[in-house]
Order: structure tokens, then sequence, then C-alpha cells
């Protein structure tokens, strides 16, 4: 039977269980403990963040963020139409409308040329995508917030560590989003965080995390006891998930260092295929360090994006596309999105493949694709 080589395989660095053990002794495996400070305190130190929340998903720091921006019906975000749902599904839960921008054909990060036409008298912010987790244009794209007055809010499910500029992704909105789910870098099965950035939206920030009460300020004896005072729900994982992650946070440079060597394989051994096949590799601007999150490949055509997959499933190996324009979902028709409207998005969407990639892809395996590919001709 031919060996399968899946698209993704959750790994684990060592002291995982130890941890989950260690929560369970100290007794305190709901939200807030012992590792969950732990985390936090890592994540702010090493990011220079003033305040990080882990959260129960990406998708749920986003709504925190939309409901610490207090987004209200009618309200617009821009956002790339090149994303997954839940960048923009976390605002149009709080009424806002949608308004879809293309991205650029290199990096395919949101196209900072078009943002100011897309900032109406409704816009109340710009969600952006550090695509791969290699950095947006932050230069432009904080001078035209700062200029129309709207928020900058990253979604960096895929940037965590990475750079742009020297600077570290999640640092230069009033907030970031990271991811922890199975596929990301670094995961504890389903989980995020929220980077506060902004001060002044710090304190409210542990209100709506904690089901719309003052628990946080009780539990550091700020106050004699806690009771609603805002909106919220219950954003916060288990200690036991973030026992977890703080064992897969620990190993952040040992993991960095298996992704980056998968992903220097990958473009050395394809760069001469991709260039006499039409095909297009990542591209990463010199001044931004990059996380080693995914590697693709840009064919030539859908058709031959569609044979690539069957080429290689056929010999055990699971690669994927990524990301069906949200302009032409239904959801993204019934707020007027139309074939054309982002045509950048709409012709990559149709040609990009996801290679295998995971921290304990050996070469091997990766030598399987490779060869695999290199078997490919269309
Ligand atoms: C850009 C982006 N944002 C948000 C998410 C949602 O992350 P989560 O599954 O942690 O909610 C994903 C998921 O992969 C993503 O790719």
């Amino acid at each position: 039977m031919t060996l399968r080589i899946p698209f993704n395989r959750p790994c684990f660095e060592g002291k995982e269980q130890e941890y989950i053990a260690q929560a369970i002794a100290n007794g305190h495996i709901s939200g807030d403990g012992e590792f969950t400070r732990k985390c936090h305190a890592l994540l702010e130190q090493q990011l220079g963040v003033p305040k990080v929340l882990l959260t129960t998903s990406c998708t749920h720091a986003l709504e925190m963020s939309a409901l610490l921006l207090d987004i209200r019906p009618g309200d617009e975000v821009v956002v790339p139409s090149f994303t997954f749902v839940s960048t923009i599904n976390a605002f149009v839960l709080r009424g806002a409308k949608p308004v879809f921008i293309d991205i650029r054909a290199d990096t395919l990060n949101l196209d900072e040329t078009q943002l100011e036409r897309t900032i109406g008298p409704r816009t109340r912010g710009v969600v952006v995508v550090h695509y791969a987790g290699v950095g947006c244009e932050m230069d432009a794209i904080l001078k035209i917030a700062r200029q129309q007055n709207i928020a900058v809010i990253e979604d960096n499910a895929h940037g965590l560590f990475g750079k742009y500029k020297g600077r570290y992704l999640g640092t230069f909105g009033s907030m970031a989003t990271q991811s922890f789910h199975e596929t990301k870098n670094f995961t504890c099965g389903e989980g995020g965080a929220l980077l506060i950035n902004d001060p002044a939206l710090i304190e409210r920030a542990e209100i709506l995390r904690e089901k719309g009460t003052d628990r946080s300020r009780f539990f550091r004896g700020q106050t004699d006891k806690y009771t609603w005072i805002d909106v919220g729900s219950s954003y916060l994982p288990s200690d036991l998930l973030a026992a977890f992650l703080y064992a897969q946070l620990e190993a952040r440079e040992q993991i960095q260092t298996k992704r980056k060597r998968i992903w220097e394989y990958y473009r050395e051994h394809l760069h001469d295929w991709a260039a006499a096949h039409n095909t297009l590799l990542p591209f990463v601007p010199p001044y931004c360090e990059q996380p080693y999150h995914m590697f693709y490949l840009v064919l030539p055509s859908l058709q031959l994006r569609q044979t690539l997959i069957t080429h290689l499933k056929a010999r055990g190996i699971l690669s994927v596309f990524h990301y069906l324009p949200l302009h032409l979902s239904p959801m993204g028709q019934k707020f007027g999105g139309n074939r054309g409207d982002c045509p950048v998005t709409e012709d990559i969407s149709d040609r990009l493949l996801r290679l295998p990639f995971y921290n304990s892809l050996g070469e091997d395996h990766l030598a399987r694709v490779v060869d695999a590919i290199q078997q490919f001709h269309g």
C-alpha cells in the first residue's frame, strides 16, 4: 500500500503531557490558571505587546476585537476577499457590512494601493491578513488608516513571530489575533489569542472575555466581589489547553528551525521545476521575516492545479487549495459581491496549491513530494 503523506499532522514537542499533568495536579483546569498566565507572559515579553489574552480560537479573538471596536449595524469594515471566513464574519456578526478589497499578486496580501478608495464615511476599520505570515505593507496601511481615522486589526492567524521591517507582526494594529488551531505552527488543537496594543482597550477586553464581568479584577484582588458590568461571552480556554500550548511556545525555536528546513527544502528543490513549468513559488520581500507557516505553488491554470492535486493524491500525497474568494461566496454575494470585483483574488484562488507542511515532515517524505511534483508535466 502507498504510504500516505497527509497535508497536516499535529506535532508534539515533548512536554505537552507533563504540563497537562501539572495543570491537573494544580487543581485548576478552568481558564486563567498557571499555564494561561505563563503563555500570556511569554507572548507579551517576546512580542513586546502590552496585553495578550488567550482565547478559545482566532475566530473568538476576532469577535472580541469587533466588540471592542463597538461595531454597530451599518458600519463598514474593509477586508481582503482572499481570507478565511472568520476574518470578516466576526464583524458581520455585529452588523457590519464587509467591503472586499483585492490582493497584491506577489505576496497575496491586501493591495494597499486600493485601500484609500474603499474607505467611506461609514468605514470603521480594516482587517489585514498577513498571508502565510508574510507581512502586509504596514507603513502604507497605517498611514492611510491614521489619515482616515479608522482602526487597523491584524488577523495574524498565520504569522506568529513573523516580522515586517524588524518589528513583530501583531504589534502594528490596535489589536491583532492569533490562531493555535491544529494546522498552525504552534497549537493546542483549538485556540487563539488577542494581542492588545492600545492600552485603552485592555480593561474592557478582560471584561468581555469573562462573560461581561469584572472577574479578572476580582482575581487580582482589585475588587472584593465581581459582577455583571458589560456585554460579554466566555472566550477563555481551559488551562489544560494552555498547558499544551505552553509546551509548544517554549519549544518555539526548535519548531521554527524544523519549519524553516521544510520551507527551504521545497524552495530549493522546486525552484527549477517551477521556472520550467510557469509556476510561481511564494514571494517574501527582503524586509519581511516569515515564520515558515506554509509552502504553496501558483500553477498556470485551474485545470493544471486540479490535475496536480489528483496526480499527488494518486501517489498518496495530500495537497489542498486555499481560500475561495469571500466576495463570491453566497454570503459575499448577499453583500453585493460580483465576479470581477477582486480579479487577482479570483485568479489566485483558482491556481494556488498548498503542499504538505508540518513539523515532523522528514526529508524522506519531502523528497517523495518533490519527486512526485517533478514527474508532473501537466
Ligand atoms: C487568516 C485566518 N484567520 C482566522 C482563522 C480562524 O482560526 P481559528 O480556527 O483559530 O478560529 C484562520 C483559520 O485557519 C485563518 O486562516
